[in-house]
């Protein structure tokens, strides 16, 4: 969908968009739009008891005199409570509504809001932010047109009087959008397309944006003693890799130590020899959601010029039954020098994520470290789809993240890492076993084994994604498949709390 800013004028085709804040009622082209109706848009504000709440929509067919096809109303609420946030998500409504109208073109008139003290060109440029979010698409194995194809909303112009003001603000958020579609559409491609070598490919596609990407091959990682993440990986044909990205956006402050994201890319999860169930299989097509969203922070970091320095560290393996796979019984030592006996290969991710942490820490001895993976079942039985679980052996860390979830609507829940979770994990014969003995806590077992490669004076905060990285429904930022959910979250963290001045 594109995305254009445009000084007001009526539009020819498609639709009109007007807002209403609450009991102040039509703004001015809202007021304009009724006279030039005749009355009708005040008609069918009372007949349809539309008061300008918060999200409230009406849609009328426009009546001849006007050009447009279609007069859409929305409500903004109260304008002293409107803020970004509030436009993000009314851009949202707003695409979804034009989408289930089937319209194609249409424009969205910015005024003033009563009561707000935010400028029109701020509410335009959020607004555009959030209808761009919830306009993407992944249309990219669609050969024919399809009768929904041919309604689909292709172009949002915005108006308001200072359209280059707009723009202006729009930029960074439209970098942002950027990355946060990049996690979508590797979260959304089918395994076959997208293998470890593959998806090590496209991030090397963030060179464009100026990030420092290198590629670790299979020699190189047993070179540096690999064993959890290369275990997982000898079951397939495919190689795997381990991707660094650097970006260096506080280059007056080069010395200073980076941030530092770790993703879990398993690019199919079948489960190995200790095989998934088939119903729901195809899923695990997303079991490398981890690595998409580092992929796609590392983009929006650098689209919007963040002035910090971060890395992003993915492991990128596939997990395969055959007659190469590791077997449950397996012991394998970890680049930690650790051993862990691999009593259930499809508990994979913490096997590869182990390895990741420890390089990621060895080498940039980080000021903090987060990783991302859909690391367990058992934390969307605990969570749902609502909220990502928080597992983090720091404070201060904690409610940076937790605060940073709450205001780019993608939220956590923090979960507990007492250490007397810790011993269910240890084994009789290796140093860990690789699940927990008991039956519950399964997603607590899953972090607990992460903290051992976890220095205890590295602040590091493991983000269990399972249950909010795809979505079987539309939500208002996010259309249906791929979410891209973490992307804002950690770039609103960096954000506040880790830019220089
Ligand atoms: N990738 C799965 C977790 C998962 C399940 C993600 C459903 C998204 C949706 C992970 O590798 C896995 O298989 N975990 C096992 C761990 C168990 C064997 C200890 C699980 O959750 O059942
Ligand atoms: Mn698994
Ligand atoms: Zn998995």
């Amino acid at each position: 969908m594109d995305i254009t800013f445009a000084k007001p004028s009526y539009p020819s085709i498609g639709g009109l968009v007007a807002l209403a804040a609450e009991k102040s009622g039509l703004t001015t082209t809202g007021s304009k739009l009724d006279r030039k109706m005749r009355g009708a848009l005040k008609r069918a504000m009372r007949a349809e008891k539309f008061t300008g709440k918060n999200g409230q929509v009406i849609a009328i067919l426009a009546p001849t005199g006007l050009r447009a096809d279609r007069v859409v109303l929305v409500g903004v609420g109260k304008g002293e409570i409107f803020d970004s946030a509030s436009a993000e998500r009314l851009g949202g409504l707003v695409v979804g509504k034009l989408k289930s109208l089937g319209v194609s073109h249409a424009a969205l008139a910015i005024d003033p809001i009563p009561g707000s003290t935010l400028d029109a060109s701020h509410i335009a440029a959020h607004m555009g932010y959030g209808a761009s979010l919830r306009g993407y698409r992944f249309d990219r194995y669609k050969t024919k047109r399809t009768k929904t194809d041919t309604t689909r909303l292709r172009k949002l112009t915005i108006m308001t009087t200072n359209p280059s003001k707009a723009r202006s603000t729009y930029k960074p958020l439209a970098g942002i959008a950027n990355g946060v579609f990049l996690t979508r559409d590797l979260v959304s491609e089918p395994a076959n397309i997208l293998s470890p070598i593959e998806l090590a490919d496209r991030a090397k596609g963030l060179r464009d944006d100026n990030v420092t990407v290198e590629v670790l091959t299979p020699a190189k990682m047993s070179e540096l003693g690999m064993g959890a993440l290369l275990g997982v990986a000898q079951g397939s044909a495919r190689e795997p890799r381990l991707v660094v990205m650097q970006w260096k956006g506080a280059p007056s402050h080069a010395n200073q130590t980076p941030i530092a994201f770790v993703g879990k890319g398993v690019t199919f999860d079948t489960g190995g020899i200790s095989i998934k169930p088939s119903a729901g299989m195809e899923d695990m097509k997303w079991d490398m959601g981890g690595s998409g969203v580092v992929i796609g922070l590392m983009r929006s970091l650098a689209q919007r010029k963040a002035r910090t320095n971060a890395v992003g560290v993915v492991g990128l393996v596939e997990n395969m039954p055959s007659g190469t796979a590791q077997r449950p019984g397996d012991i394998v030592t970890s680049m930690s020098g650790k051993t862990i006996e691999v009593l259930n290969t499809d508990a994979e991710g913490r096997l590869v994520l182990a390895d990741a942490l420890w390089y990621t820490q060895g080498r940039f001895k980080p000021r903090f470290m987060v990783d991302l993976a859909t690391l367990t079942g058992a934390i969307i039985v605990a969570l749902g789809s609502e909220r990502a679980g928080l597992f983090c052996n720091d404070k201060g860390l904690t409610q940076q993240l937790m605060a940073a979830g709450e205001m780019a609507g993608e939220k956590l829940w923090p979960m507990p890492i007492d250490d007397a979770y810790d011993a269910d994990i240890d084994c009789d014969i290796a140093d860990m076993k690789n699940i927990g003995s008991g039956r519950g806590a399964g997603s607590v077992t899953a972090a607990k084994f992460l903290q051992r490669f976890v220095d205890k004076r590295t602040p590091w905060a493991h983000l269990d994604i399972a249950g909010v990285t795809w979505s079987k429904k539309e939500q208002i930022l996010v259309p249906k498949g791929g979410t891209g959910f973490g992307v804002r979250l950690l770039d609103r963290l960096v954000a506040e709390n880790y830019e220089t001045r």
